[in-house]
């Protein structure tokens, strides 16, 4: 508890965790009314697991048909989500569905998300980048994660490349949150290695970054009633600090290994845990930055993130070292000399993600020195990210935090 503290915290509204987990959600789905459903996926899962099928024939059986969407793709664009949407209103003629579900990691879980606010009147996602009007109500959400992951099954927003801006664009509103995420590890157990990396460091960074947020008593709300982020707050800091412990257990476990159960399973928690802290806390410099660097490379959101990571950790050794040097305990660092603990903690989380092949500079992801400053100007444009980085000047930061990623300093002993 901390008495400053401005809790609004927005779970979504069923969390139902469990291996085989997914055979209960015919009988739930039927229970809440549902009766004519889309579901959204790739071709990889209607193609190659049994998922799609089984769901299909078993909500059949009660009275709720199904239509496969399965165009999914990595990295959705706003061009997909329109596509996908005259796609699917064209095969339903006219009629809207009453849910929709999602299938697949991060990707078809944002591109599900959208099309809950576009399918009922076919508009296109571009109106909804600026935020949702209390009159536009999405189609009721089920999110069906299988990577940890993203979290996107916990949080307000889909993250949306546009054809139009160097950076990602969201579209944001806590209605959008799922009515129903149904985590089932066993969904995981079949993701390869890089997407295992990518999806693990993901979800690392949502708990870290969450952890050592803005505080929510600091939080510009800009005047909303209902903010999806609304900064870290103790009630977050639960959830970060869980979700920290579980990654350093099971991270490299799990990508080492992916019949690893164990392993799976906690990064399943890692990942859900992490979304219930920066779902409603929210992110900062690694995330805008990584935007900008995604836009610029068209690598995954794992690998721009992770980059980035250590970098940002360092140069927030002078605003957040009690919280680092908590999270250098949890990897085992004794913490005596706070400079050595956050250089070393830096140093071992770098090590962490080259260990699960992830390139661990910008020159090794192949940015240009020359781009540097474009870049550093494209991060800061996204400022509902920028504005939450708790150093007293955030460009400077950011263009320290860009010259060392780029270059690969990360000083082993941290002024503190
Ligand atoms: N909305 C949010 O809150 C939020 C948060 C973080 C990231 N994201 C977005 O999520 C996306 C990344 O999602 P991701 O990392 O989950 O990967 P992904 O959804 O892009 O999937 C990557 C690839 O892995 C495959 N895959 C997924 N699960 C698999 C499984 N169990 N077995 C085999 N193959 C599998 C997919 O078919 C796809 O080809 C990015 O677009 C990112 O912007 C959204």
């Amino acid at each position: 508890m901390r008495v400053d503290d401005r809790v609004h915290f927005c779970p979504p509204g069923r969390l139902i965790i469990g291996a085989g987990s997914r055979a209960q959600l015919p009988a739930l789905v039927a229970r809440l009314g549902y009766r004519q459903g889309v579901l959204v996926t790739d071709t990889f899962f209607s193609g190659h697991t049994p998922w799609v099928e089984e769901y299909v024939s078993a909500a059949r059986a009660l009275g709720i048909e199904t239509l496969v969407f399965d165009g999914g793709a990595p990295d959705p664009t706003t061009t997909l989500c329109d596509q996908a949407t005259a796609a699917i209103r064209a095969a339903l003629d006219g009629h809207v569905p009453d849910h929709v579900i999602a299938l697949g990691g991060g990707s078809n879980i944002d591109l599900a998300k959208v099309l809950c606010i576009t399918l009922p009147t076919g508009r296109p996602t571009h109106d909804f980048v600026k935020g949702l009007s209390p009159s536009d109500r999405p189609i009721p959400f089920v999110a069906l994660p299988t990577t940890a992951g993203t979290g996107s099954e916990a949080t307000p927003g889909a993250i949306l490349v546009d054809p139009e801006n160097a950076t990602k664009v969201a579209v944001m509103d806590n209605s959008l949150r799922p009515q129903v995420a149904l985590i089932d590890p066993e969904f995981t157990y079949c993701c390869p290695p890089k997407v295992t990396a990518d999806a693990g460091i993901d979800a690392f960074t949502h708990a870290i970054e969450s952890y050592l947020t803005l505080d929510s008593s600091k939080f510009d709300r800009a005047g909303s009633a209902d903010p999806g982020y609304s900064g870290r707050s103790s009630l977050t800091m639960i959830f970060a600090r869980e979700a920290i412990s579980l990654c350093a257990r099971y991270l490299k476990r799990a990508y080492d290994d992916g019949a690893d159960i164990e392993a799976r399973t906690g990064m399943c928690y890692a990942s859900l845990y992490a979304a219930l802290s920066y779902g409603s806390a929210g992110l900062n410099a690694v995330h805008g930055i990584a935007y900008a660097v995604a836009g610029a490379t068209h690598r995954s959101h794992g690998t721009t993130n992770a980059v980035m990571l250590p970098y940002v950790l360092a140069e927030l050794a002078g605003t957040r070292a009690e919280e680092l040097l908590d999270v250098a305990r949890i990897f085992g660092i004794d913490s005596s000399d706070p400079g050595h603990a956050i250089g070393e903690l830096c140093g071992q989380i770098r090590s962490l993600i080259g260990a699960v092949g992830i390139p661990t500079t910008l020159k090794k992801i192949g940015i240009e020195k020359a781009s540097l400053p474009s870049l550093l100007e494209d991060a800061l444009g996204v400022t509902r990210l920028a504005r939450a980085f708790p150093v007293p000047d955030v460009k400077a930061a950011y263009a320290r935090i860009l010259h060392n990623a780029f270059e690969g300093e990360l000083g082993k002993s941290l002024a503190v």
